[in-house]
């Protein structure tokens, strides 16, 4: 397993944590607590109710400020698919654009972008960045939108990680590319402590 995750990119620091792990530290915690009921969702029925439109879908969303806990409580349910079979890429979204943009030199882009459209499970750590003000450039842009927009038209999960809110989203990236997020994650929030900081 521990090949497995190395492959789909899963970095070390966060290898190890599980829906127990962060059950136990966010006890007295219950703005945590639908973040981790989603994941859970999302891992034992393979979907998630979205809590404002009771529709389900397909990808999630944990959304809230930072060091609330929105990544070591997304990544147990790329795991589980793992664990299950299929094919999972972890994608620090900053990370994964620069290496897009560098491969425009020495041509990998296209294989880049490509890997992360068609691959079974995808989780997008930090999209986005509340600190900057202003759209991205177009080119970021077009990049997510290229990823978002396959995996939405061919049905593939999104598991997304961010410090936007709906609308700083669509301000950053387009109201495209995030209708289309919308339309494939169920929206939960993330709140409580700042667990970084104890
Ligand atoms: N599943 C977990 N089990 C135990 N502890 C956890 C778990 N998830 C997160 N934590 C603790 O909370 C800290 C912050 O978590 P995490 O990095 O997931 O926050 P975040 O909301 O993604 O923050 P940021 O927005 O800055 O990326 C971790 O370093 C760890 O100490
Ligand atoms: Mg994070």
């Amino acid at each position: 397993m521990e090949k497995l995750f190395v492959g789909a990119c899963i970095p070390a620091h966060f290898r190890s944590f599980t829906l127990d792990s962060i059950r136990q530290r966010a006890i007295n915690e219950p703005e945590k607590k639908a973040a981790i009921d989603a994941v859970e969702q999302w891992i034992t029925v393979g979907y998630v109710e979205d809590p404002v439109t009771k529709r389900y879908k397909s990808g999630l969303v944990l959304a809230g400020d930072y060091g609330r806990g929105k990544t070591g409580t997304m990544t147990p349910a790329i795991r589980h698919s793992l664990e299950q079979g299929k094919s999972g890429l972890w994608i620090e979204v900053t990370d994964f654009v620069g290496a897009i943009q560098s491969g425009y030199r020495d041509g990998t882009s296209l294989e880049r972008l490509e890997a992360a459209q068609k691959v079974d499970v995808i989780l997008l750590d930090d999209l986005g960045d509340k600190s900057r003000d202003g759209a991205e450039t177009d080119d970021r842009r077009r990049i997510i939108y290229q990823l978002v927009n396959y995996r939405h038209n061919n049905g593939l999960p999104m598991l997304i990680t961010t410090n936007l809110n709906g609308q700083q989203m669509a301000a950053q990236f387009g109201g495209r590319t995030v209708e289309r997020i919308m339309e494939s994650c169920a929206w939960v929030s993330m709140g409580g402590r700042n667990l970084r900081r104890e």
